[in-house]
C-alpha cells in the first residue's frame, strides 16, 4: 500500500506573515489520513518547521545543489535544507529545467545529493505542449525518468511527480485518460529501473484545484498531487487534502 501524499509547492511565494496559512492548515487537519508536505522557499523552512509544532506536516525545499558545500554563491545544499528542518526536496521542476538549464543528469545528481543528506527527493518530469502534440509525451517522460533517477533511489527516499509543463499554472489539465496513461507508463518504467517500484509514490501536478482534485485522485496509480498555486492558502489547499483523504 502506498500512503497518499498531498504536497504543496510554494515556489517563490511566501513571507513570514504567510506562516499563518500553516497554522490554519494544521488546525483544519489535525490528524490527516494522508501525508502532508509543503515545499517552502528556503527562507521560510526553519520558521515553518517551528510553526508546525508537533503536527505531522512535512517540510521540503524546492531544489538543492549536487555538492554538499563549497564555492557556489547563492546555492543551497541538501545538508543545509535538512539542517533547517526539511525532510524532502523537489528536484527537476520544469521551472528549474527551463530557467536554469537543468538537465536530467543534473537532476539525478541533485536527487543523489538529497538522498545522501537523508532527504526524500521529489523528482519532477513532464512533457511540453509541443511534445504532447507531436505524440511524444510517453517517450519524453520515459527518458526523463530514466535520466533523472539516481542509483540511490528507493521507494522510501523517492517520490515522482508527473507535471506536464503545459498544465502548470495554466488552468489546463490533461484528461483523466491521459494522466492514467502516463502514470501507468511511469510505473512500468520504474519496474525496469529499480526494486520496490510498486511502492514508489507517483504524484500528478499541474493546475490541481478543489474542483478537479476528486477526479484526478480517482485515476489508478495517482498517489497524490504536487500543487502550486492552490497550496498557498489553507482555504484552497484544505479541500484538496480532503479529496485525497476520500479517494
Ligand atoms: P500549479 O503548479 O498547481 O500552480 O499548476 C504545480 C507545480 O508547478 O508544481
Amino acid at each position: 500500500m502506498r500512503r497518499k501524499l498531498a504536497a504543496g509547492n510554494w515556489k517563490m511565494n511566501g513571507l513570514v506573515d504567510d506562516l499563518r496559512e500553516i497554522k490554519a492548515l494544521t488546525d483544519a487537519h489535525p490528524d490527516p489520513d494522508v501525508d502532508l508536505l509543503i515545499c517552502a522557499p528556503a527562507t521560510l523552512i526553519a520558521q515553518m518547521a517551528w510553526a508546525r509544532g508537533t503536527h505531522a506536516l512535512q517540510i521540503g525545499g524546492q531544489t538543492c545543489h549536487a555538492d554538499r558545500s563549497g564555492a557556489h554563491t547563492g546555492d543551497i545544499s541538501a545538508p543545509m535544507l535538512r539542517d533547517a528542518g526539511a525532510s524532502h526536496v523537489i528536484v527537476g521542476h520544469s521551472e528549474r529545467r527551463a530557467d536554469h538549464g537543468e538537465t536530467d543528469a543534473d537532476v539525478a545528481a541533485q536527487a543523489a545529493a538529497a538522498h545522501g543528506a537523508g532527504l526524500v527527493a521529489v523528482i519532477c518530469i513532464g512533457e511540453t505542449l509541443d511534445q504532447r502534440e507531436a505524440g511524444d509525451a510517453l517517450s519524453v517522460v520515459t527518458s526523463q525518468l530514466t535520466g533523472s533517477l539516481p542509483a540511490s533511489a528507493t521507494a522510501a527516499n523517492t517520490v515522482i511527480a508527473y507535471e506536464p509543463v503545459w498544465a502548470i499554472g495554466t488552468g489546463k489539465v490533461p484528461t483523466t485518460d491521459q494522466i492514467g496513461e502516463v502514470h501507468g507508463t511511469l510505473r512500468a518504467v520504474l519496474r525496469d529501473l529499480m526494486k520496490q517500484a510498486s511502492s514508489v509514490r507517483v504524484l500528478y501536478g499541474g493546475s490541481v484545484k478543489a474542483s478537479n482534485a476528486g477526479e484526478i485522485f480517482a485515476v489508478p496509480d495517482v498517489d497524490g498531487a504536487l500543487v502550486g498555486g492552490a497550496s498557498l492558502t489553507a482555504a484552497d489547499f484544505s479541500p484538496i487534502i480532503t479529496a485525497l483523504e476520500n479517494a
